[in-house]
């Protein structure tokens, strides 16, 4: 494990000329910008570069699904192949869609994913013990469109009166075989792949043209975007949509890559915790940590996702009252004091925690200068901050990436470190 200081340097000369760099990154990069970022408790590095959006590191088809405020799977890939080998534990206190374990998966490292939100382990699971194409196809042939299930609600504004049959039987299907305890990976990607083709704007999703899926629209805004735009939904056939979006997410895994997942998801963990209290992960595990947390009140989770929790039997309410939705930064450096004490129980000597925190309210809220303290309090050395700026392309607006106004895209990562005892 390399340690604090070996990091700094590398980043430091992270640039397209070193040899070392172009072998690890096969990248065209620029000299890395060092700033200091001084503040009356502390004074740290500040590496600036692009250091992981070149257009060639294309990410893997199987992350394209899609949740709210996640990051792109080149984030974590960067300081999974920095800072750890194949076989070490990487975990994600905040895993969202499952970006970090499944990227630390797909490079032969063993996982730990953890949200408060069950979808999480919905989204990620499945990804790690991927079925044959031939598998799902039959399963689904399996599955009855016309079930006599009567709905709890109305949903045809979202739904042509055939799909929302279909999805009704679909759901009641998978609801029976989780209850009964027989759902199996095959059922679970399913359940995966539907989750997210519930609600769209295309017709690779089951609905009339709405917003994404990780942002569903109340019943009554959707009656209004139905009468906006003149449409109402036309029949979309549940079945051969999951097919067709399995068929997307496979498209470009490799052999070695589909081993890789199933060797994780032999011992991989998949926890639905308050991050400050996993008590399963055992203490000194973790060799690397990379996540991004909940950023104060910035995104509405169980609003937006109502109709994935509907799909999957889910109390939102019970949600709502556990998933951190501080107001403020005194409220959320709270929680997080008590989330990076329980970082530091479980990574190993000499571990990392890369720790991204957004732009908050436009910028105006500078986390970092939050999280720095709460790490060091816990016990880590803070190695700097790391800024990924991504000059926005047309190109690049891709999964994860989010355009803002200015052109650029920008990630800042606080690393901290374990020292050996
Ligand atoms: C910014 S998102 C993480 C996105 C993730 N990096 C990805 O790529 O999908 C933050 C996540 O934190 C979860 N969360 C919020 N409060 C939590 C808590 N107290 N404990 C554990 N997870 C929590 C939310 O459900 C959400 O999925």
């Amino acid at each position: 494990m390399p340690a604090i200081e070996a990091i700094t340097e590398y980043l430091k000369g992270f640039s397209s000329s070193g040899e070392e760099q172009i072998s690890i990154f096969g990248d065209e990069g620029k000299a890395t910008t060092v700033e200091k970022h001084v503040t009356a408790d502390f004074s740290i590095p500040l590496f600036i570069n692009e250091f992981w959006t070149a257009r060639q590191r294309q990410s893997s088809s199987i992350h394209e699904i899609s949740y709210r405020a996640c990051f792109k799977p080149q984030l974590p890939r960067f300081f999974i192949e920095l800072l750890t080998d194949p076989g070490d534990v990487v975990y994600d206190p905040f895993a969202g869609r499952g970006t970090t374990p499944v990227e630390a998966a797909l490079l032969g490292r063993r996982v730990i994913s953890n949200d408060i939100n069950p979808l999480s382990r919905i989204l990620a699971e499945p990804r790690l013990s991927i079925p044959a194409l031939e598998q799902i196809s039959s399963r689904l042939s399996k599955i009855p469109l016309q079930g006599q299930v009567s709905r709890d609600f109305d949903l045809s504004m979202f739904y042509h009166p055939q799909t929302e049959k279909e999805l009704l039987s679909l759901r009641e299907y998978l609801i029976n075989k989780s209850k009964s305890g027989t759902e199996d990976e095959v059922d679970r990607w399913i359940r995966m792949v539907a989750t997210n083709r519930l609600t769209g704007h295309s017709k690779g999703f089951f609905s009339v043209y709405t917003m994404p899926p990780n942002q569903a629209v109340s019943a009554e805004r959707q009656i209004k975007i139905n009468s906006k735009l003149n449409q109402k939904p036309g029949y979309r056939e549940v079945h051969s949509i999951i097919l067709k979006k399995s068929k997307q997410l496979l498209r470009n895994l490799s052999g070695a890559q589909v081993n890789n997942l199933c060797r994780a998801s032999a011992d991989a963990v998949f926890l639905e915790k308050e991050s400050s209290q996993t008590e399963e992960i055992p203490s000194e595990s973790v060799a690397l940590t990379v996540t991004s947390p909940p950023f104060l009140d910035v995104v509405q989770y169980s609003g937006d996702n109502w109709l994935r929790a509907w799909f999957n039997d889910i109390n939102m309410k019970e949600i709502e009252q556990n998933i951190t939705m501080a107001s403020n930064l005194q409220e959320w450096s709270a929680v997080m004091n008590k989330v990076f004490e329980e970082l530091y129980r479980v990574t190993m000597p000499g571990g990392w925690v890369a720790f991204e925190v957004g732009e908050v309210k436009g910028g105006r809220v500078n986390l970092d200068e939050a999280v720095i303290p709460l790490g060091k309090a816990a016990g880590f050395n803070c190695a700097g901050v790391i800024i990924n700026k991504q000059e926005f392309t047309k190109t690049s607006n891709i999964w994860g990436v989010k355009n803002n106004k200015s052109g650029t895209n920008s990630n800042r990562i606080v690393l901290f470190n374990k020292e050996f005892a």
